[in-house]
């Protein structure tokens, strides 16, 4: 029995024709987040012997799921650092990896999953894999190169595969040990509050300042975030919301979705509105309005 469904047409990164992208269609942010998930991505290796030690115990089936998920998840980080490449700008991948390498660690290979059992470590991958085919979907709808458009769409159907695998060792897990509501909560939630630390957010300050300036976490992950929220149509919300809420909630319901989806929708609003500076809170706008003597 084999977890992860084969693509229905399998590719790899050279399948691309990387001379056919043109600059122009790139906007400076898109180049910015494709940069950023080219360094996440490429260190897919790192994510994939975690995993096999987190899984060791259940077996070759869960060791070949991951296997073949760790290639896959490999040649999206080739295929982006071609593509980042490709759109220009002076992409020096290799001095910007070596630096996301030796400046973020990424958990210990000692066996323990970081969310307290199997079952919660497959909570967090449907979400980040959910969110992953959700953010490709965003970055394909506003791209404006053919090939781009391609390689974006490609990496969105992988990701729901993923989705599809992690969802299919979540099931077979929680056959044998209960997960309860307050447990994928908690792990489920928690993982999309994660989304603006030191993994993603690293990686944005790299590709984006200059060396001198420092590391500042909290405004990275506000111009990340006006960079790449506004992105995001409704429809992408709907589509996130249908994977994550029988992850979240262990069962399936059309009203949950929709509800989901809503409050992903305004949260995206408001991030995108305090990221680009649009909300000011009145009593600090009166604070600065006043001028004293
Ligand atoms: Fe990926
Ligand atoms: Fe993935």
């Amino acid at each position: 029995m084999s977890f992860l469904k084969p693509a229905a047409r399998p590719w790899r990164a050279t399948d691309f024709s990387y001379s056919r992208v043109a600059s122009e269609p790139f906007d400076a942010d898109l180049l910015y987040i494709l940069r950023t998930t080219a360094l996440v991505e490429s260190r897919a290796d790192q994510y994939g012997d975690y995993l096999r030690a987190v899984f060791a115990e259940r077996g070759a089936p869960w060791r070949d799921a991951v296997d073949q998920w760790n290639r896959e998840e490999r040649e999206h980080g080739r295929a982006l650092r071609r593509l980042a490449e490709a759109a220009g700008g002076g992409f020096a991948f290799e001095r910007v990896m070596d630096a996301y390498l030796d400046g973020v660690a990424y958990h210990d290979c000692d066996g323990h999953s970081v969310r307290g059992s199997i079952a919660g470590e497959l909570v967090a991958r449907c979400i980040v894999e959910a969110l992953a085919s959700t953010f490709y979907r965003a970055l394909r709808d506003t791209c404006r190169d053919e090939t781009g458009r391609q390689i974006l769409h490609t990496l969105a159907l992988d990701e729901a595969r993923h989705y599809g695998m992690f969802r299919a060792l979540l099931d077979a897990e929680c056959a044998q040990r209960k997960l309860t509501l307050r447990q994928r909560l908690r792990v489920g939630l928690g993982r999309m509050l994660e989304l603006s630390d030191d993994q993603i957010m690293f990686a944005a300050w790299l590709v984006d300042t200059p060396a001198d300036t420092h590391y500042r976490r909290k405004a990275i992950a506000r111009r990340y975030q006006a960079a790449l929220y506004p992105r995001y149509r409704y429809a992408h919300l709907c589509f996130a919301a249908r994977l994550i809420c029988p992850v979240l909630f262990g069962r399936r319901s059309a009203a949950l979705d929709r509800g989901f989806a809503a409050v992903l929708w305004l949260g995206l609003k408001l991030r995108a509105a305090l990221s680009r500076g649009a909300l000011v809170l009145p009593r600090r706008r009166r604070r600065t309005q006043w001028q004293p003597g």
